[in-house]
């Protein structure tokens, strides 16, 4: 059975759009030839109700939704088994999906960076058969557009790109796997992962508790922060990383849904009306 957060969200539509939205099913699929870091992964995680609790949310999403939202950890680390499962399932033409950090995890104890999702890209083959970086799609008048930010970071292109699909001008529901910094989400989040600093834009300026350069952001992602949280245009955040659910409202009012993980059989179903 599957646990379902319902929320409905008034954008002005003519019609109503329903979007089931999946985070973090963490796949632990792997063979004996896999890395031995990937076999005990494996072995911590629950293959068979992670794989059942995603096969019962895309069947709701299917019988029930009008899209299907998956902010990525699809898969818990890049095992041949795992990107076969991966790129099979991407191809579900309800589906719309963004990459998080573990599309590129191949637990091998170097710094996962941008260089690292780079080189992972490259055993991966090129990658999913998707547009796993930023891609976008228009259903029922709403666009829908992803964005790669699985490091924290977002780069100039990608912010370049979302600006040309704020000038098609249709309401935009942004996803991405790592939510944006809000006060109350960036508490909740340093408890629940002991410091660990996993929210988008945590500036030390504010927070002199963060260390390290995966937390620091980046010029182009301090332009993109300031850009969405003031277009009127996107009227919606979906975002997972934080393996709990929270919904934040952003400085300039827009609403961010952060989904629980997937794998212990969570998914948010959100009515645009
Ligand atoms: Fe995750
Ligand atoms: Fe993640």
């Amino acid at each position: 059975m599957i646990y379902l957060e319902k929320n409905t969200l008034e954008i002005g539509l003519q019609k109503p759009l329903k979007i089931l939205h999946i985070t973090d099913s963490h796949l632990p699929l792997c063979s004996d030839n896999d890395r031995e870091e990937m076999i005990r992964q494996s072995k911590q995680r629950d293959e068979r109700s992670s794989l059942q609790y995603l096969q019962e949310q895309m069947a709701y999403g299917e019988e029930h939704c009008d899209v299907i939202v998956h902010t990525g950890d699809l898969i818990d680390f890049i095992s041949k088994p795992c990107l076969e499962f991966a790129r099979d399932f991407l191809k579900n033409e309800k589906l719309l999906f963004i990459a998080g950090n573990h599309e590129y995890a191949k637990y091998d104890g170097k710094t996962e960076d941008m260089t690292y999702r780079m080189s992972s890209l490259q055993e991966m083959g090129g990658g999913l058969g998707v547009d796993i970086f930023f891609n976008s799609r228009i259903v029922g008048g709403v666009n829908f557009v992803g964005i790669d930010d699985s490091y924290h970071q977002v780069e100039e292109g990608q912010l370049i790109r979302l600006k040309k699909e704020v000038r098609k001008g249709y309401p935009i529901i942004l996803f991405m796997h790592a939510p944006l910094y809000e006060n109350e989400l960036y508490k909740k989040s340093y408890d629940f992962w002991h410091g660990e600093i996993c929210v988008v834009n945590s500036d030390s300026t504010l927070h002199p508790e963060v260390i390290g350069d995966m937390a620091e952001p980046y010029a182009s992602t301090k332009l993109f922060y300031e850009f969405v949280t003031n277009e009127p245009l996107i009227k919606a955040i979906l975002t997972g990383h934080l393996h709990f659910g929270f919904e934040s409202i952003l400085p300039g009012g827009t609403i961010q849904y952060v989904t629980n993980r997937g794998d212990k059989g969570n998914a948010r179903e959100i009515t645009l009306i």
